[in-house]
């Protein structure tokens, strides 16, 4: 029977390739875009939560995300709550509405960041794609009967944080990556679908982030 994968932040650049190369690999996708789903809001999820009635799930990738763009002289509060909603609280309170949906041995998948191993010049950012390792090995604690995995990525060519950048940034970048090649959306479809199908895989950050030693 076809598996249904949920993709929350589904209108996210990688969701929209993601989409059609897991399609091609069999998947059906529920694509669950801000609008329907609004991780910084409990009240959105429990909706969302109770509008899916029975259906059963067989997995979640969560694309949503705030691209890094305030350092600590411009940051606020605000930025950094959200941040930390974005990225953590609301796959918790997800998880906590929506985990009786999940079908045995479902693969739970997040994208962290090169960010973790090089710092961002958005503190907030990098703190919140950290705090991604310690929430899957909690997750995978609480729920064992499920698997949870991060890809962290380094800059994924055309999107939108790569085309915000200067050429400048931008040469910065491929500077520190293998053979000047930043991320491609194939190669993280390729690393998704290895991490729904590899039932041997569980609590890991696999680094799709193209970096040189
Ligand atoms: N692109 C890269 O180079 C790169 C590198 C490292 C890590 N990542 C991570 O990979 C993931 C996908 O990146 P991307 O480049 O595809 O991102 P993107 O195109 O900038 O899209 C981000 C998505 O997150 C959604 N979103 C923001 N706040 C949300 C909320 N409160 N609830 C639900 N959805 C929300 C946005 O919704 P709206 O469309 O409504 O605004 C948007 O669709 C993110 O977690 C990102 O941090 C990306």
């Amino acid at each position: 029977m076809q598996k249904t994968i949920l993709i929350v932040g589904a209108n996210s650049f990688i969701a929209k390739s993601m989409v059609l190369h897991l399609e091609a690999a069999g998947y059906a996708c529920m694509a669950a875009p801000r609008s329907e789903l609004d991780m910084e809001d409990e009240t959105s999820i429990i909706r969302f939560v109770e509008k899916s009635g029975n259906l059963m799930l067989d997995g979640i990738i969560f694309c949503q995300g705030i691209n890094p763009d305030k350092n600590v002289k411009d940051t606020s509060m605000d930025h950094i709550e959200k941040m930390w909603k974005v990225n953590i609280g609301g796959p918790i309170i997800l998880l906590k509405h929506l985990h009786f949906k999940l079908n045995n041995a479902a693969p739970i998948i997040f994208f962290s960041s090169v960010a973790v191993t090089k710092g961002s010049y958005d503190p907030a950012y990098a703190a919140a794609k950290s705090a991604i390792y310690g929430l899957i090995q909690s997750l995978a604690n609480e729920f064992a009967h499920l698997r949870f995995n991060a890809i962290a990525l380094g800059l994924v060519e055309n999107s939108p944080v790569y085309n915000k950048m200067t050429e400048d940034f931008r040469e910065k970048h491929r500077k520190n990556m293998k053979e000047g090649k930043f991320i491609q959306t194939e190669d993280i479809g390729v690393a998704v679908v290895e991490l729904l199908n590899n039932i041997s895989i569980n609590r890991s950050i696999v680094p799709l982030t193209g970096t040189t030693p």
